[in-house]
């Protein structure tokens, strides 16, 4: 493996929070670099086994020789197929490292970062249909303007809309020294990096369909998890630390939690981290990934 593809965030405490039993079967759905999966390998014995996911071919160069290592090629979102292909019904414990890695991060021309001049493109999966360029050129303006306020959270958004909408009748906005020139004038002064940044996150959940892929996959944790098997979760934005935590406490995305008729509790699993575990000093001074990582983690009842 490269070294610089990605460095794993809390590594540890992924491990203890899987609870690994060393003839269990383990799915690691964020596969990118393999460092969590390498740990994992190195606490099961002969009979375990680990399966790994990423949607992005680039990852695939990183699978790891061992006859106990599976990879699948295919988006996360599609756990429970790929699982019953593999022959897997239930399975001990479940990884997600959720977002982008430090590699698609760093290659300029997949258009995930706002430090090089490239194509607006930010697809995980290089074969998906959507492109970052697709939503500026062609997503109607209430469209724009729902996405950036709400996957953005950009205080600015309906302008910000207006103004893509405006740049795009006069010519197609495809790289981003286009798109800085069609909104310049709605960059707040002193606060360019973190404006960009919430802009760029906005389209990257858009273009890869992040919550409604986060959505889906929480809830066939819930039917591929042995009993007493883990869910471990991390996230690094709000937007995916909300759907995880209610889900975990709750069994769902929104309201409270179902009771039957004799005011049980109707969820899937039991919360083992009331509060999210985030990364210490000593691991913030090393990797500044680790900053806005939160890890949940839920037991199977
Ligand atoms: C944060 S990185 C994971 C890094 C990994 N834990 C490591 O230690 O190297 C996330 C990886 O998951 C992949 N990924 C993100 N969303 C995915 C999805 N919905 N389906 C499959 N892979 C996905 C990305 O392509 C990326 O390689």
């Amino acid at each position: 493996m490269e070294n610089n593809y990605h460095v794993p965030v809390l590594l540890e405490a992924c491990m203890e929070g899987l609870n690994i039993k060393p003839d269990g079967v383990y799915v690691d759905v964020t596969f990118g670099g393999g460092g969590h999966s390498r740990e994992i390998l190195k606490r099961l014995n002969k009979d375990g086994v680990l399966i790994a996911f990423d949607q992005d071919p680039d990852a695939q160069r990183n699978k790891i020789d061992d006859p106990r290592f599976l990879f699948v090629d295919q988006n996360f979102a599609f756990l429970k197929n790929n699982l019953r292909l593999l022959g897997y019904k239930q399975v001990d414990g479940i990884l997600a490292d959720l977002g982008v890695s430090s590699h698609q991060f760093n290659e300029p021309e997949r258009g995930f970062s706002t430090r090089f001049e490239s194509s607006l493109d930010m697809r995980m999966d290089k074969q998906g249909d959507l492109t970052a360029a697709d939503v500026i050129n062609k997503y109607p303006e209430d469209e724009l303007h729902k996405i950036f306020g709400i996957y953005g959270e950009v205080k600015n958004a309906k302008s910000l809309a207006k103004a893509i909408v405006t740049a795009r009748m006069n010519e197609p906005v495809l790289t981003l020294a286009d798109f800085k020139k069609a909104i310049a004038a709605h960059i707040p002064k002193g606060k360019e990096n973190k404006y960009m940044a919430q802009v760029f996150q906005a389209l990257r959940i858009e273009v890869n369909g992040e919550i409604k892929v986060l959505e889906s996959f929480l809830e066939q944790t819930a039917d591929v998890l042995k009993p007493g098997g883990r869910l471990v979760v991390i996230s690094y934005h709000s937007l995916e630390d909300r759907p995880v935590k209610n889900f975990l406490a709750k069994g769902k995305f929104k309201g409270e939690v179902e009771k039957d008729f004799y005011g049980n509790q109707q969820k899937p699993f039991e919360v083992i981290t009331r509060k999210a575990i985030v990364a210490e000093e000593e691991e913030l001074a090393r990797n500044s990934r680790a900053r806005s990582a939160k890890l949940r983690i839920g037991e199977k009842l």
